[in-house]
């Protein structure tokens, strides 16, 4: 199959952006900040300001609708973080979960194995100084936690490594209470936590952070035909909400980087500044998980077949991506600087977000703020159509001003009301990206936006 090989296609000529300016516009326009940034912050944890929490919040809102609403055989669940701490040494994540690290004897800087650069490994070398390195040595990435209050009783346990462990322990549960029959999904939108040794690159890699998960339970006869579905579903899901359709890839797992659960295993990749990354991985966890939990905990989680009456442990095909990973590279996909132009003449920082996923959809702008008959206009449109959509009222500065603070969140409409609207009622609507205008009646604006940022 095509999508099973590299893909490296040209980027195009748009250059990528770098990080830093991702990092500022999210801090300055309130996407996301440093947590705890007043004792100094909190490496690889951050907060999501009132713009981030909104583009957050449509990101898994479209996730939830493609995946659970539209499809009858998909359901949802939401796990705890914390669970019996049995699950977590079942599951192999106590004794596998590591990171494998290495430090240079003479520069003392510290790497993952699995980044150093081959020539690096084959010549036992610091990619930086050159120095010999040690032996890799293994830490473990589960974040303990306990329980209880008094010495004695208190029980050590873990925050989950990976969200979709509640799945297997609710499969049950939901196959019981459902009426759902094989082949059925599980979907679940939850955080995971990590101690990264090495958290960076702002969103990219945390360790505190959230995954959406769906596992999909198959018979075994069945399960090639599954991964490929969905492999496929996820490919074209990534590609519909980006600009940059040319960065999307698949990459093979190698034997030698397959997770301890994985008999097999796709990365969906996508092209930044970082280079190839992994935006969601679609992993063949055959029947691991259930068997494992199955033997241990003592519950039989086989699956008898209501017409065939066959009894069998179900196979799972894994789509598993992270929401922070979606949100930093819809951002590094849509941003752009673009030169003054016969439109604009000061240039503009303009983010092409989906406007579906947009933080905001439309801004409502008086033309002048000392008018009282257009700011009371403004503000009755505004009231209108917030119940509808993300609208924000803004007339603070001139015009042009308050247009590009709007493209610099992305907000893909602008609505401006002038001295002609007290006249006639017409509005003028301009469009982010092409920066075109057309004039429309009040009561057509609620209709023309829903059809377009829906
Ligand atoms: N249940 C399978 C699983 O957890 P994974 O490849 O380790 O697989 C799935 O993680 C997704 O979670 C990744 O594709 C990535 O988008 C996101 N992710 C993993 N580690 C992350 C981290 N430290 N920070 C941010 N996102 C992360």
């Amino acid at each position: 199959m095509a999508q099973t090989q590299e893909q490296t296609v040209s980027t195009g000529d748009t250059p990528f952006v770098p990080i830093e300016k991702i990092v500022s516009l999210c801090k300055r326009r309130g996407f996301v900040y440093p947590n705890s940034e007043i004792y100094g912050g909190v490496s690889g944890i951050y907060d999501f300001g009132p713009l981030g929490v909104e583009l957050r919040n449509n990101i898994r809102r479209f996730w939830w609708w493609s995946m659970v609403q539209t499809n009858d055989n998909i359901v949802g669940i939401e796990g705890s973080i914390i669970t019996h701490p049995r699950v977590w040494e079942v599951s192999g994540h106590v004794e596998n979960f590591v990171d494998r690290l290495v430090d240079c004897k003479n520069c003392k800087r510290r790497f993952r194995y699995d980044h150093l650069p081959e020539e690096n490994v084959r010549q036992n070398k610091c990619p930086v100084g050159g120095g010999e390195l040690t032996e890799p040595r293994k830490f473990n990435l589960m974040m303990e936690t306990y329980i209880g209050m008094l010495e004695g009783e208190r029980m050590k346990t873990y925050l989950r490594g990976e969200a979709s462990q509640n799945i297997y322990l609710d499969y049950d549960n939901v196959l019981k209470s459902s009426r759902m029959a094989i082949p059925f999904g599980i979907c679940q939108i939850g955080k995971a936590f990590r101690n990264e040794v090495t958290p960076g690159n702002f969103l990219f890699r945390q360790r505190e952070f959230e995954q959406w998960d769906l596992q999909f339970f198959v018979h075994p006869s069945q399960m090639q035909q599954w991964f490929d579905y969905w492999k496929e579903r996820r490919f074209e899901w990534y590609k519909s909400i980006i600009n940059h359709k040319d960065r999307l890839r698949f990459r093979a797992h190698g034997p030698d980087e397959l997770a301890h659960y994985a008999k097999q295993a796709f990365d969906i990749e996508y092209q930044t500044v970082l280079g190839w990354q992994e935006w969601e991985g679609i992993h063949w966890r055959q029947d691991w998980d259930l068997s494992r939990h199955s033997d241990y905990s003592g519950q039989d989680l086989s699956y008898t077949d209501p017409e065939t009456k066959e009894r069998y442990i179900p196979w799972i095909v894994e789509t598993s991506g992270g929401v922070d990973r979606t949100f930093l590279n819809l951002l590094l996909d849509a941003y752009e600087e673009e030169p003054p132009s016969g439109k604009d003449k000061e240039g503009r920082t303009v983010l092409r977000l989906n406007p579906m996923l947009a933080p905001v959809k439309v801004a409502v702008l008086p033309l002048q703020k000392n008018k009282e008959e257009l700011v009371t206009t403004a503000k009755e449109l505004h009231h209108k159509l917030r119940r509808l959509m993300d609208s924000q009222y803004d007339d603070v500065a001139n015009i042009g001003r308050r247009y590009r603070r709007q493209d610099e969140i992305g907000t893909p409409f602008c609505v401006t009301i002038d001295f002609t609207t007290l006249e006639d009622q017409t509005v003028t609507v301009r469009d982010r990206d092409s920066m075109s205008q057309i004039r429309l009646h009040m009561n057509e604006v609620p209709a023309y936006l829903l059809e377009r940022v829906r």
